[in-house]
């Protein structure tokens, strides 16, 4: 009897003493004693910028806390260059609220970023990128500001972002451009299918970034890998509306540096113009595109399920030779089906000077209007396993 209650009190004091460590472990800053406003109205910016700067100044695992309410915030660039902190987690229970007259922050390329961080976790919170009068613009034809990204991470490392839901941005969502290491999880996009330039996630630059169990419904690509990009994982991700899950566009500029290992897997794409597709600029370049696995696909009513597009080059632009430079080889479609909007179900288009090689499909089926879809290739080289339907048009070595 005695043993058992000293041993509960024993435990009781270890709780107690667990929980006053963690307490005392970390620092937190809430928005609103700084002077956030919870109105919608009162841009916050300096507030939220002020609470960054005294958990950047401790060098204890810091909160930065934002309670339920909507924040007005007009443009803020989160610096890590003099942030002493490698452990900041920005927990957002409200809305921030971009301005809706898009000169405000259009000019600047971003609404919110943050540049040179180093262990910056966001938990929570909606954007909302008020992007509706900006699309406007750019559908008129007039001459609009080059629009801003809702959220960017420049050359940071170790980032986490969970829970996030991000509506109407003016351009992307999301950034990832120049990091290591970068987790997405739980990631909620949404933008009508019509608005310009909104892709989803972008990726460049970076090492390291996966995406998982995020849902995402936009404009353009639901995620865009660019240049300089690796070891990238996407999986459990439902794209659509948008452009599907597309690595590129590639090979703009002669030296550019490739994307090598990616893997999207157990996905599914529901009315978009694209599934899983590969995008170069038919110009000269030395990128390259190789050790990429798209695998545990489900393709609905998909104008272009299966896409490598080498020619790429819409509105004149200088494209002299018609030829792609970019390097493409080591891609696996394994386990794919559904259905696809076109008749043309599998479409893979390579460079004359530089044909895909080492292209694997395995157990592919996708169907046209519930009968047999088509395959199209040109100067594509690979091998079938399993069922391929439509039948692989793949050439052997
Ligand atoms: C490929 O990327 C994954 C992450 O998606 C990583 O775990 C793996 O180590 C990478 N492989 C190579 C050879 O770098
Ligand atoms: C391909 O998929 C369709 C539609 O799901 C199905 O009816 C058909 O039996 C499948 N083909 C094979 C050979 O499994």
């Amino acid at each position: 009897m005695a043993g058992a209650s000293s041993f509960l009190l024993a435990f009781h004091f270890l709780l107690i003493f667990s929980q006053y460590s963690t307490l005392a472990a970390i620092a937190n800053y809430n928005v609103q004693n700084f002077g956030a406003k919870p109105d919608g109205k009162t841009d916050s910016t300096k507030a939220f910028l002020s609470a960054w700067s005294s958990a950047c100044a401790s060098t204890q695992p810091a909160n930065i806390y934002v309670p339920p309410g909507r924040y007005f915030l007009s443009a803020a660039t989160f610096a890590g260059q003099s942030c002493k902190n490698p452990a900041i987690i920005i927990r957002i229970d409200g809305t921030l609220v971009a301005p809706s007259d898009y000169n405000v922050n259009g000019n600047s390329g971003n609404w919110i970023d943050f540049q040179r961080v180093t262990g910056v976790s966001v938990i929570g919170g909606n954007l909302d990128g008020q992007g509706i009068q900006f699309w406007a613009c750019k559908n008129s034809g007039k001459k609009c500001p080059q629009g801003a990204t809702t959220l960017a991470f420049y050359n940071s490392n170790n980032i986490m972002i969970n829970g996030l839901s991000s509506i109407n941005s003016q351009k992307f969502h999301i950034l990832v451009d120049g990091c290591q290491n970068a987790n997405l999880v739980g990631i909620k996009v949404s933008a009508p299918g019509n608005s310009p330039t909104t892709d989803g996630i972008h990726i460049e630059k970076s090492m390291g970034v996966t995406i998982m169990n995020s849902n995402i419904g936009t404009g353009d690509d639901c995620v865009s890998i660019g240049p300089g990009t690796s070891n990238v994982w996407i999986e459990n991700v439902a794209c659509g509306p948008g452009h599907g899950i597309s690595i590129g566009s590639l090979g703009w500029v002669l030296q550019e540096p490739g994307v090598q290992n990616v893997t999207v897997t157990s996905s599914s794409f529901t009315g978009t113009q694209n599934g899983v597709r590969v995008k170069t600029w038919a110009r000269p370049s030395n990128g390259f595109v190789r050790h990429i696995i798209f695998q545990h696909l489900v393709m609905v009513n998909v104008q272009n399920p299966i896409i490598i597009d080498q020619n790429y080059c819409p509105f004149d632009q200088t494209c002299p030779n018609q030829a792609s430079g970019v390097k493409i080889s080591d891609i696996t479609y394994q386990d794919i089906h559904g259905s696809s909007a076109t008749e043309i179900a599998v479409k893979l288009v390579c460079s004359k000077q530089n044909p895909c090689n080492g292209i694997t499909m395995e157990d592919v089926n996708l169907t046209y209007k519930n009968g047999p879809a088509q395959s199209s290739c040109i100067n594509a080289y690979g091998k079938s396993f399993g069922l391929v339907q439509p039948n692989s048009c793949l050439r052997r070595r």
